[in-house]
């Protein structure tokens, strides 16, 4: 290897980064030569840079240049690195540190400004064969991934305990609540003769009942289903959920078409649960369709192929022709407590999502904002997995 092929390479050292005893392969044949050395640093998956003692940039390697987001210049090597490095001003300032730390950092972090990203790092001294300090390097690696994963891992335990909460807080609350509801009725038929108390309370009853609804909802969410499993009529499940859905949002004039084939198979399924499915569904398109259009609900049978085996499932399809929601709506409406509604919990479509993966099956949502909404929920004839979650 000769110096003028390593400089028409960037990112490669020309000076003093390379130690000499890895960098003649006639001296040490079939051991390390420079080559080997040079693609060890470059492809490693870890950041590394290291500069000389007046600071020029000795040696940068493409994860380095990833993680920092600069593009590689021909000419980055013996430029000042705080040059190269401009964007990153509290990188530069810890490497210009280097040479002055007594103890030098070790697997320490740094969020880089820039991009918000977060590095794990530790830095180094070159010293030459005499033991002199001839440079500085800095290993690191991008943490950005794993913070997220950390982040993702507390959010669950954070959801776990605020369930275990919610489900505490509803369960004492929803006696009180009930206590209010009787003895504002109690109060009001007392009343006969003073029609504006009874209004007053007529409202207290009526904002009561919507809290214990609210309540009934958070309960149901965090609670584990079981599912009581017979052979289910599908079909019936969507008839009952069209009698129910209005009496939790408003109908108008929307015109329900459900066509369910009288010869769809039979499935392992819950029938409360898959009922609670399809009203929350059609509810759903009610509130969004504001009285008018139209709602077609169709059924049919399909058979599932994966590695392992085939198995027949039920597709349920409902589709609304109201407003349909943009995708960053539309990307979340199975969190549970996202809503867009001054009145929603957001819990109905988290409830939907719970009911249908305690049946092993799945959910699909496409959306047109402007055109509307269509919902596929696959539902296998058999359930294999465990029934309960
Ligand atoms: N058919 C639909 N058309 C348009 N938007 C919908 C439709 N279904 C759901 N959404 C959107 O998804 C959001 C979440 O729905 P979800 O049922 O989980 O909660 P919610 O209806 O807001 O409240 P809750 O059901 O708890 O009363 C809704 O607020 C609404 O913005
Ligand atoms: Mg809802």
């Amino acid at each position: 290897m000769t110096k003028s092929t390593r400089r028409a390479e960037p990112g490669w050292p020309s000076g003093s980064a390379v130690p000499e005893h890895v960098t003649s392969p006639s001296q040490n044949p079939g051991i390390v030569d420079d080559v080997f050395f040079r693609h060890v640093v470059t492809g490693m998956r870890n950041g590394v840079i290291a500069l000389n003692r007046d600071g020029a940039l000795a040696i940068i390697n493409d994860e380095a240049y990833r993680i920092f987001g600069i593009d590689r210049g021909p000419e980055d090597l013996g430029r000042p690195a705080a040059e190269v490095l401009r964007g990153h001003p509290e990188v530069v300032r810890l490497l210009s540190s280097v040479f002055d730390l007594h103890l030098l950092p070790n697997r320490a972090e740094l969020r880089l400004r820039l991009s918000g990203r977060v590095i794990g790092y530790t830095l180094a001294l070159v010293r030459d064969d005499a033991g002199d300090v001839v440079g500085a390097s800095m290993f690191f690696k991008d943490l950005t991934r794993v913070e997220q994963l950390e982040e993702r891992e507390r959010l669950r335990d954070r959801l776990a305990a605020v369930g275990e909460m919610a489900a505490a807080i509803a369960h004492e609350v929803k006696n009180p609540l009930g206590g209010i509801e009787v003895m504002a009725g109690l109060l009001r038929r007392k009343l006969g003769d003073a029609p504006e108390a009874q209004l007053v309370l007529t409202d207290i009853i009526k904002e009561a009942k919507m809290a214990n609804a609210i309540v009934q909802e958070v309960l149901e969410f965090v609670r584990p289903i079981r599912l009581q499993v017979e052979r289910t009529r599908v079909g019936e499940a969507v008839q009952a959920a069209v009698q129910l859905a209005e009496t939790k949002a408003r109908r108008g004039d929307i015109r329900v078409d459900a066509k369910v084939p009288h010869d769809l198979p039979l499935i392992q399924g819950d029938q409360f649960q898959l009922t609670q499915l399809f009203t929350n569904l059609l509810a759903n398109a009610y509130e969004a369709m504001d009285g008018r259009g139209r709602v077609t609900v169709t059924a049919s049978t399909v058979r599932l192929i994966d590695d392992i085996d085939s198995k027949e499932a039920v597709v349920v399809e409902l589709v609304d022709d109201g407003p349909g929601m943009p995708q960053e709506v539309a990307d979340r409406v199975f969190n549970p407590f996202f809503t867009t509604k001054p009145q929603g919990t957001g819990l109905g479509l988290a409830i939907v999502r719970k009911i249908v993966d305690a049946h092993d099956g799945s959910i699909d949502l496409e959306t047109v904002p402007g055109r509307g909404t269509r919902i596929r929920v696959t539902l296998p004839v058999k359930v294999v997995s465990e029934l309960t979650n």
